[in-house]
């Protein structure tokens, strides 16, 4: 059973998809009263007419979640025009500490993934609180980011976004970092395929996507993230070794300890098996520095009880 802890829409565009590919039974959980009971109820229609057989449950209480090997947590607020990630940090956090809670009870042996922003710290959080191994605590964006990328050079290319393989590392927030030298189409380096200015347009699009997204509609990505939930759940399923860049508690990787950092990292059954070492130019470790610090600052503003 997957569990997906909220059920707003980045909870509910997973659990859309998720159903959608029949790979498991669903349980939403969320604190509103019938909301989660109502939305999983309305989803088990949708799969009956469909003719896909799992079971969509709703519920209230955490305990249920017992026995779910992959817990998705969507929970938190989302961001309002205008707003960064960064302030939505203190109250997700809190957020993130209380379910973690529930997480260690209910499903010590599940492989968590963040979705909720800014999602490097809150793995951070979701890491320490739960105890849990490296492995089995995973912020999601990597995918996204990096599929943002492909899709912005495919544009400008005339590709298809699954024929670019583009490299985001870093954070997701300001400083995340596209790197465009270790991205490629096809096996050619970008860098040979498009100018310097269009290469920044595109990091530029990159790094502004979520926000672009919230500017024009009022609020968050949904589908996006979605879409990477449910890619990452059938990678660990299929125990599928995929790489894929994701958020992860770092222990001396890239020259960094004690930090949450979006790397490469294989992904199987057992979470976030190995984390993946780029050869790096000096001036990119100096990108990454950046971005890792960024999310040092967001970490450190942290009350002490959040992060410990
Ligand atoms: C995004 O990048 C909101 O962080 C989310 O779309």
């Amino acid at each position: 059973m997957i569990t997906i802890l909220g059920a707003g829409k980045v909870g509910m565009a997973a659990a859309v998809m998720l159903m959608m590919r029949g790979i498991d039974d669903l349980l939403l959980i969320a604190r509103t009263p019938g909301k989660p009971q109502g939305e999983a109820l309305d989803l088990a229609h949708a799969a009956a007419e469909l003719g896909i057989d799992v079971d969509i449950v709703g519920s209230n209480s955490y305990e249920d979640m017992r026995g779910s090997d992959i817990v998705l947590v969507t929970a938190g607020m989302g961001r309002k025009p205008g707003m960064t990630r960064e302030q939505l940090l203190e109250a997700n956090a809190k957020t993130m500490a209380d379910l973690a809670e529930k997480v260690r009870t209910y499903a010590k042996d599940s492989i968590v993934v963040i979705t909720t922003n800014p999602v490097d710290a809150m793995t951070y959080v979701m890491y320490k609180k739960t105890g849990f191994p490296r492995e089995r605590v995973l912020g999601f964006s990597g995918i996204l980011d990096s599929a943002r990328m492909s899709y912005y050079i495919s544009k400008k290319l005339g590709v298809s976004p699954s024929s670019v393989n583009s490299i985001v590392l870093g954070m997701h927030g300001q400083k995340m970092f596209p790197v465009p030298r270790l991205s490629s189409v096809g096996g050619m380096p970008l860098e040979k395929l498009l100018s310097k200015d269009d290469i920044e347009e595109v990091v530029a699009e990159t790094v502004n996507a979520g926000a672009r997204i919230t500017e024009l509609r009022g609020y968050s990505s949904n589908y996006g993230p979605a879409a990477g939930l449910v890619i990452t759940v059938e990678a660990i399923r299929r125990d599928a070794k995929r790489v894929y860049p994701f958020s992860v508690y770092l222990q001396g990787e890239y020259g960094y300890e004690d930090i949450v950092a979006e790397v490469p990292v294989v992904i199987g059954k057992g979470g976030a098996e190995k984390v993946l070492e780029l050869p790096l130019t000096e001036d990119e470790k100096r990108r990454l520095d950046e971005a890792v610090e960024a999310v040092r600052r967001l970490v450190n503003i942290l009350p002490e009880d959040l992060r410990s």
